[in-house]
This record gives C-alpha cells, structure tokens and sequence, in this order.
C-alpha cells in the first residue's frame, strides 16, 4: 500500500473523544493538522472544545488550536478521506474488533489505522480482518501533551512501511516515538511498570512495608534517577558483574505469581478501589487527593520536553 508522506497534508481522524481522544486530537491540531473526532456520546462529543481549551490553558498554548478540531456523531463521516486514523475508545477487545472491521470498509485503502489500546495486543484487534498490514498499536500516555512517549507497536502482519510512516508522522508532531517490534502484552512501558506493580503490592501483602513506606521508596531513590537513567543504562553504569551478582541473591525471591495478588483483587471485591472511594491501598481525604493531582501536574509541566 502507498502510505502517507508525514510531511505532506495529512486528513487526521480520532475515534472516540474522552480522556486520550480528546488529548491526540489536541496534540495533532496544535501541530497545525485539522482534525476529525468520532464520539458517539452527545455530552462527551459537546464537552470537546471546552476540555481541550482548558487543557491547552494549563500547558500555555493557543486556546484557538481547539477550533481545528470538528466533532461528529457517525464514524464513516470521521474516516470518509482520513489518511490516518487514531483508535482511543474503550478498552474491549471485541469493540476494538468490530471498530477496526467497519475502519477497513469505511477509510480510504491507504489510510493508516492505529489504536490506543493500553495493553491489548494488535495482532488480536486485527486478527482476521483484510488489509492488516495498515493496522498498528499507536500506545500513547497520559496526558498525551505532556507525556512524550508514544509506543508505536508492529502486530504480526503491519508492514515496515507504515511503522516508519507512523514514527515519522509523530517525530513531526513533536512526540517521541518508540518502535516496539515485538507484538506483546502491555508492550514495553506498562510491562515494566506493572512488573513493578506486582513486586509492590507483593511486598505490601507479606509484611515487607506499609504502602505509604513502599511508595516513599520508590520516590527518594531510584525514582529520582529515572528521568536521566534508563534500567539498563543503571545496569551498565554499577557494572554487568555487580547487577549479575546482585540477581543470583535476588531472583529467587521476586514475586513470580502468573495471577493478580490476593490483596489486590480482595480489596477490590470489598469496593475499596483508590481514589474513587477515598480508600485504596492508603486513605485518601478529597484534599489529598487533590494535592496529589497537583502535584504530579505542576511536576510533568515542569519535565515537559515537547
Ligand atoms: N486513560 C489512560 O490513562 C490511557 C492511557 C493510554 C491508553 N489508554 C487507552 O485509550 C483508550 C481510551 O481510553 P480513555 O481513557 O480515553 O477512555 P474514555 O472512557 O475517557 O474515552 C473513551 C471514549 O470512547 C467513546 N466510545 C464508546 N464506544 C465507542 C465506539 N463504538 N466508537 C467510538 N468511540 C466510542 C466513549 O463514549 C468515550 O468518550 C483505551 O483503549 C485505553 O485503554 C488510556
């Protein structure tokens, strides 16, 4: 298939406008590029403009952008000249599935299709359905304007041309696309991190630490260094011999569960679900909760690179 030149005019269309939608189309029309948003829910699809003004205001940028972004309520309308489409409804395989079988009848032939699922893997959104090499995982993060990673994922059947159209086109919007070659389960980052998660709330459930203690570690070492240091830029600055060393003592020990944590799946039985209920693995007042969100958004303004 031709795929489209990133620098050339680009028909940018975004399936599904709340939380991610609504951020990449913002991203796309602030890089110039009209975009078209399919959102099947009336007060999501008016809600649009106003949360992409607000978002554009807090990051200092031209509220104006948000004009180029048109909203519609039929999905074939949104796609009918895309060159490139971006998947962000929710995360249900099956949905998924049946999205990206109306995307291949409704888009034009040489339109890129991506989708922003989380953790589902391509090649089971795309599984069976004609033209498979245009379909790609495009894994954006939270806020999409602030966050500049994008994992740009190869299922089994995407061709290389429209990998390197996709990473091209997101350099060119100012995004740092990362070529995940391997179609798996969370890709790389949301791999990592839940690694990370499983190994915390099983540290939690034997006893190790309080979750307040856990998470105040993570903060005042190694999290410091991550935003400069990668694992294994870590690794090769202590030393191979040491990391190796350091596994032999550790390995045997870390959680090795193939299943959530009985910790983690009885608190959420007993309705105990995090900020939602004031309640997760610490208590949270709503003025917390707040402070918390502040914080992390005066924090990612700070480190924005993009
Ligand atoms: N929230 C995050 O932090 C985050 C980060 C990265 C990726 N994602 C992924 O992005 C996708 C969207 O997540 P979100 O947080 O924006 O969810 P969301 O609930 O805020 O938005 C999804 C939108 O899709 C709409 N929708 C429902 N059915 C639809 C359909 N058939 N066609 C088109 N739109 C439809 C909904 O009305 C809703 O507005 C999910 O796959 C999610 O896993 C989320």
């Amino acid at each position: 298939m031709a795929v489209p030149d990133p620098t050339s005019d680009q028909t940018i269309a975004v399936i599904g406008g709340g939380l991610m939608g609504a951020g990449i189309a913002q991203i796309f029309a602030v890089a110039g590029y009209d975009v078209t948003v399919f959102e099947p829910n009336d007060e999501v699809r008016a809600s649009l403009h106003d949360r992409t003004r607000s978002n554009l205001a807090i990051i200092g940028e031209d509220e104006n952008a948000a004009e180029r972004i048109t909203l519609v309520a039929d999905m074939a309308e949104a796609v009918a000249s895309a060159t490139y489409v971006t998947e962000a409804a929710p995360e249900r395989l099956e949905l998924k599935r049946s999205i990206f079988a109306d995307l291949v009848e409704q888009a034009p032939r040489d339109c890129i299709l991506a989708s922003n699922t989380s953790v589902i893997p391509i090649t089971r959104i795309a599984e069976g359905l004609a033209t498979a090499e245009r379909i790609v995982g495009t894994h954006w993060w939270n806020p999409p304007y602030l966050i500049p990673l994008v994992e740009v994922v190869q299922a089994e059947k995407t061709s290389g041309a429209v990998i390197a159209a996709t990473m091209a086109l997101l350099k060119s919007i100012g995004k740092s696309p990362a070529h995940v070659k391997k179609d798996t389960p969370g890709f790389v980052a949301n791999r990592l991190q839940h690694a990370l998660w499983r190994e915390a709330i099983a540290m939690v459930a034997e006893g190790v630490c309080d979750a307040k203690t856990l998470d105040d570690c993570v903060k005042n070492s190694f999290g410091l260094r991550l935003p400069v240091l990668g694992p294994l830029e870590n690794a090769d600055m202590v030393g191979l011999d040491l990391t190796l060393d350091i596994h032999k003592t550790m390995m045997p020990e870390l959680d090795r569960h193939d299943r959530p944590n009985e910790l983690l799946s009885g608190l959420v039985d007993a309705g105990v679900l995090g900020f939602k209920t004031g309640e997760g693995f610490q208590k949270w007042t709503p003025e917390q909760m707040d402070e918390t969100r502040k914080r992390l958004l005066q924090h990612l303004t700070a480190a924005r690179v993009t």
